[in-house]
């Protein structure tokens, strides 16, 4: 059992992972300009499918129905976007947001993997309601008070296609996170196109695990795509920030920091490895460490790369693999299935419900699984997580004025916090020696320590004391407080 998991997460380079008041036409409003599709949006059925077709995007069309799921006080959304002549089709949830959702900001949020759904994060994580664990509820969820919709519009994109509920029709997949930027922003231009009622509201990319290489890039595609946008004076994506939650953005920190938290105090008190298995491990960290900068840092070579990985792996990985212990939350033992949470099953299971499918409109007959081994694989195969340096994308943003919130739970062992910290505190940018000076301070919720932060006007970086890999799962309250304050360009 634990040989099979950890040989599909490490090939996988897993690193995870209404009955509204207001008239629909209120919250949808088509502009009536001869580009958009002119539709009075107050008849989209909650039944089937309206299609929206886009002058300017002709290859490109939304399928979206207004539906009841997961949330009854607010509208939500779900439908596809049918990119590249409507071969792919990437599936989302919307979800208004419960405070103002006229006013407030929009955030994106996707998980990681590569390849993991983002209805994990949404069902499991910061979603308006969670898988019921508890068999308590008739409907399969339970409300979740400390949603992220409290602050924002929020919607979960399944993505690249061939993830979750998104498809393609004859089988295309997307092999780089370079590829599946333009998909995203192919998405996230049709969906503020279309939903002129979100024209020029602030967006948030947000997202944990793989999604540390996955959002730097995507932000980068909107900011540089902006560049263009703005020349042709037609809208720009009003792109405000990127938020990575124990990402793996900065690969060359990765091992180093997951020996401190199995065989230093980065994480417990005393270190929960074996003494002999930290001996070797410590006597192979200078070995990995320079067959990564020769061969995947300096200069990538694909094949010396993964050689260099497998060695790294093999001689730093493995103790934890054998140790039984969750590698999301070293705190706990490994349980259920591969991804170690009871969740990731029952998850599955009700997705695949044929009633739930027929909620959301799924329009594809594949089963749902919370992560596509496949594209897991063919994204290995390309060594996307080592072939571009992804932090350099986030030193980019963060020179052209994009903040950054970099957070990390702290029993997180996959993409923990030491690494992420040692990557930001190397990182080269603009205001860099602002943050090198920058104090340490404790930060609270509820007059209760949460975690550490230390900021400069555009980057922050948090942790979250005792949350594992997935924060507003082990801490909902302070993941909530954490967004709510960074929205409001408030200290956390
Ligand atoms: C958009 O185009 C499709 C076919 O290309 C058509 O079936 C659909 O009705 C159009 N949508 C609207 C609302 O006109
Ligand atoms: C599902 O049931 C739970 C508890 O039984 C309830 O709180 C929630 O509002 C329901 N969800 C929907 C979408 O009706
Ligand atoms: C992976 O890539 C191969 C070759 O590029 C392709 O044929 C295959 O369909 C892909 N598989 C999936 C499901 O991603």
């Amino acid at each position: 059992m634990l040989v099979k998991i950890a040989t599909f997460l490490l090939f996988a380079s897993l690193c995870i992972a209404a009955n509204s008041q207001e008239p629909l036409s209120n919250v949808f409003n088509v502009p009536s300009s001869s580009d958009a599709q002119q539709l009075h949006l107050s008849s989209l059925g909650s039944d089937s499918f309206t299609i929206l077709n886009h002058s300017r995007f002709p290859n490109h069309r939304v399928r979206v129905k207004k539906t009841q799921f997961c949330d009854s006080t607010v509208n939500m959304y779900t439908g596809y976007l049918d990119v590249d002549a409507g071969a792919k089709h990437l599936f989302f949830y919307f979800f208004e947001s419960r405070n103002d959702p006229f006013r407030d900001d929009i955030i994106m949020w996707i998980n990681g993997g590569p390849g993991c759904s983002s209805s994990m994060g949404l069902l499991m994580e910061l979603g308006p309601c969670n898988i019921d664990m508890s068999s308590t509820s008739k409907n399969g969820t339970l409300w979740n008070p400390h949603s992220w919709n409290e602050a924002a519009n929020i919607f979960f994109l399944d993505q690249p296609v061939g993830v979750g509920f998104s498809y393609a029709d004859f089988g295309e997949t997307i092999q780089t996170t370079e590829e599946a930027a333009k998909n995203v922003h192919a998405f996230i231009t049709i969906f503020f196109e279309t939903f002129t009622q979100f024209s020029g509201r602030p967006l948030h990319l947000s997202g944990e695990s793989y999604g540390g290489r996955y959002l730097p890039v995507f932000a980068s595609e909107i900011y540089d795509q902006n560049v263009i946008t703005k020349r042709e004076s037609r809208p720009e994506i009003n792109l405000q920030s990127v938020i990575i939650g124990n990402g793996n953005t900065g690969i060359s920190t990765l091992y180093p920091g997951r020996y401190e938290i199995e065989c230093g105090t980065a994480a417990l008190e005393t270190p929960f490895q074996f003494i002999s298995t930290c001996v070797r491990m410590k006597m192979a960290l200078p070995r990995c460490q320079q067959l990564m900068k020769d061969s995947c840092l300096d200069q990538f070579d694909m094949i010396n790369c993964r050689a260099a990985i497998n060695f790294c792996d093999s001689e730093l990985s493995t103790g934890m693999w054998t140790s039984g212990r969750n590698v999301y939350d070293i705190s706990k033992m490994c349980v259920g299935d591969d991804l170690c949470y009871e969740e990731n099953t029952a998850i599955k299971r009700y997705l695949n419900l044929p009633e739930t499918r027929a909620l959301l409109g799924v329009e594809t007959p594949k089963n749902f699984t919370p992560c596509s081994p496949e594209v897991g694989e063919n994204f290995s195969l390309h060594m996307d997580k080592y072939n571009t340096p992804t932090h350099l994308y986030v030193a980019g943003l963060l020179d052209r004025n994009i903040r950054v919130l970099i957070y990390a739970g702290t029993f997180d062992w996959q993409c923990n916090w030491l690494s992420n910290k040692l990557w930001v505190d190397a990182l080269e940018w603009r205001d860099a020696d602002q943050y090198r000076r920058a104090e340490w301070r404790d930060w609270n919720v509820q007059g209760r320590k949460a975690g550490e932060v230390k900021s400069t006007p555009l980057l922050t970086f948090a942790t979250i004391r005792g949350a594992g890999h997935m924060v507003p799962h082990d801490k909902p309250e302070e993941a909530l407080a954490m967004i709510q304050r960074w929205l409001k360009h408030e200290s956390l």
